[in-house]
């Protein structure tokens, strides 16, 4: 360990994982805690933030559990406030919760668009706006949105509202990063690619009638490196954009995906 965020408080938003193993923001945390950081991890499934507690604790580090939807203006507000209540500070904040979801225009409908934004988008503006100020008394900290690849290309299949919903957190960041330069704040976005974590089995096994291998190898082929990423990899560019060797960087976005987005075959 080289405690490359010692001392930091790491605020992750979407701290658990949908399923067994490892997702990106229950990596992110871990990596966190790894590298020094208290991490307050917050999740809509108390049970999912709990796991990671204890995976954190018993690598000897520092967590604080908190169940809350990042959708809810009062309780995103209740969540930051006991942040700093427990642990008197936010360095970083690391925005990871994000539905999936496929369908082109004529398929999604209108409450499953709202559904989505407000989930996707809606939780990063309450959640930034609920730090901000707290950060701004700090004069330092550091925002971490997870994005993909989706906002930038289209990735084989139509997820229209999660494309537009990613696209939408990518400006978010950059004006924030703007907006807040001069104050000691620095906001980042990751877009990954294709990892694979249990979101992917969750919500893609159902396209290919579950058949998970099908769907590993046909997603496999389009990528440059020829095998997927995982949450660590997701978690390592994060630690880096929140740490402060990344201390000149704000705007950027940070693509991990093994050059899928380079590639047209
Ligand atoms: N896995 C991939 O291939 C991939 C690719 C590109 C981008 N991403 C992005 O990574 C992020 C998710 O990654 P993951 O592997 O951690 O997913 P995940 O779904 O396993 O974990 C996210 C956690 O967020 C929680 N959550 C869901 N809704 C919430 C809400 N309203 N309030 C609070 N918590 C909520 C879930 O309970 C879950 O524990 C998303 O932003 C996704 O768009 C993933």
């Amino acid at each position: 360990m080289s405690q490359r965020v010692k001392d930091k408080v790491a605020l992750v938003m979407g701290a658990g994982s949908i399923g067994p193993g490892w997702g990106n923001g229950k990596a992110a945390a871990v990596r966190y805690a790894r590298e020094g950081a208290r991490v307050f991890a917050v999740d809509i499934q108390e049970s999912a933030a709990q796991e990671t507690r204890q995976l954190i604790e018993a690598e000897g580090g520092q967590c604080i559990a908190f169940q809350t939807d990042v959708s809810q203006a009062a309780e995103v507000d209740a969540c930051v406030a006991s942040c700093v209540g427990q642990f008197g500070r936010i360095d970083i904040l690391h925005n990871n919760v994000g539905l999936f979801a496929t369908g082109g225009v004529e398929d999604v409908t209108e409450a499953e668009w709202d559904h989505l934004f407000a989930v996707n988008v809606k939780s990063m503006y309450l959640t930034c706006k609920a730090c901000l100020p707290q950060m701004v008394r700090q004069r330092r900290g550091a925002i971490v949105n997870i994005s993909a690849i989706a906002a930038m290309r289209h990735v084989g299949y139509s997820c229209i509202s999660y494309a537009a919903g990613k696209a939408a957190v990518n400006q978010l960041t950059r004006s924030i990063a703007v907006d807040y330069a001069q104050r000691g704040i620095r906001a980042n976005t990751i877009l990954p690619g294709l990892i694979h974590t249990p979101l992917v089995e969750h919500f893609l096994g159902e396209e290919y009638a579950g058949d998970v291998q099908k769907m590993i190898e046909r997603r496999r082929q389009i990528i440059p490196m020829k095998h997927f990423g995982d949450a660590w990899d997701v978690a390592a560019a994060a630690l880096f954009l929140a740490s402060d060797e990344a201390r000149y960087i704000t705007g950027a976005e940070l693509v991990v995906d093994g050059g899928v987005t380079c590639s047209v075959a």
